[in-house]
């Protein structure tokens, strides 16, 4: 399948594609209304993870037939070391008080998992009700944290992948599938506009 425009460019196949991604998510949506009986007294907050869950986040809460708020966070890596340390900055924190609350973290992607583990930790803190997490994505790779996905859209194997939300150096979140790029370009240093994605592509200091 081809995808006209630049959005397209060093696209080598197609992992999940549109009709797939729409069908799972949807069985998602009712699977956590499903967890949520009560969401017209007491709505789960669905947190998404700045910026590759914006897609996912944007779908999933409209199949859900229940009452929900929503609410983001962004948190970066601590420079290009942040993959093996797990340790995560916010970049934007919660509007909502979350203590007491039901909570659902919203991730695009569980790689080496070492980001959702902080994360969690760090809600955990705030004393909500409880926690649930849903993962679009989970990367089947050896030596990731074991952490607890509630609810998981996809297994793949463990490839970059982009579209959906999820980025190659800021570019290709609009690819309405996910995608692998051919391994050239990500090999380039430099961006297709000049960023710097560094050794690894996903490590920036940015809100991913
Ligand atoms: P982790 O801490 O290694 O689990 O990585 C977490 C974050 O890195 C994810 O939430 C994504 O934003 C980003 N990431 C991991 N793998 C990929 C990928 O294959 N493509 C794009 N972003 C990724
Ligand atoms: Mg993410």
């Amino acid at each position: 399948m081809n995808y006209p425009g630049a959005r397209g460019h060093g696209v080598i196949d197609v992992l999940i594609d549109e009709a797939t991604l729409s069908r799972r998510v949807g069985e998602l949506g009712r699977e956590l209304d499903a967890l949520y009986p009560d969401s017209a007294n007491d709505p789960p907050l669905l947190i998404g993870v700045l910026t590759g869950a914006v897609t996912f986040m944007s779908d999933l809460m409209r199949a859900m037939d229940g009452h929900v708020e929503i609410d983001f966070m962004a948190v970066s890596s601590y420079g290009a070391s942040t993959r093996s340390s797990g340790v995560v900055r916010i970049l934007k924190d919660l509007d909502h008080v979350i203590e007491g609350r039901r909570v659902v973290v919203v991730e695009d992607i569980v790689d080496s998992g070492l980001t959702l583990q902080y994360l969690l930790e760090l809600l955990r803190q705030r004393e909500p009700r409880d926690i649930r997490v849903v993962a679009l994505l989970r990367k089947l790779k050896a030596g990731a944290a074991d952490v607890p996905v509630d609810l998981l859209g996809f297994e793949i194997p463990d490839e970059f992948v982009v579209g959906y939300g999820l980025d190659f150096a800021g570019l290709y979140r609009n690819l309405p599938c996910i995608a692998v790029l051919d391994p050239a370009l990500l090999g380039e240093r430099a961006g297709p506009h000049g960023e710097h994605p560094s050794s690894d592509p996903h490590s920036s200091g940015e809100a991913r």
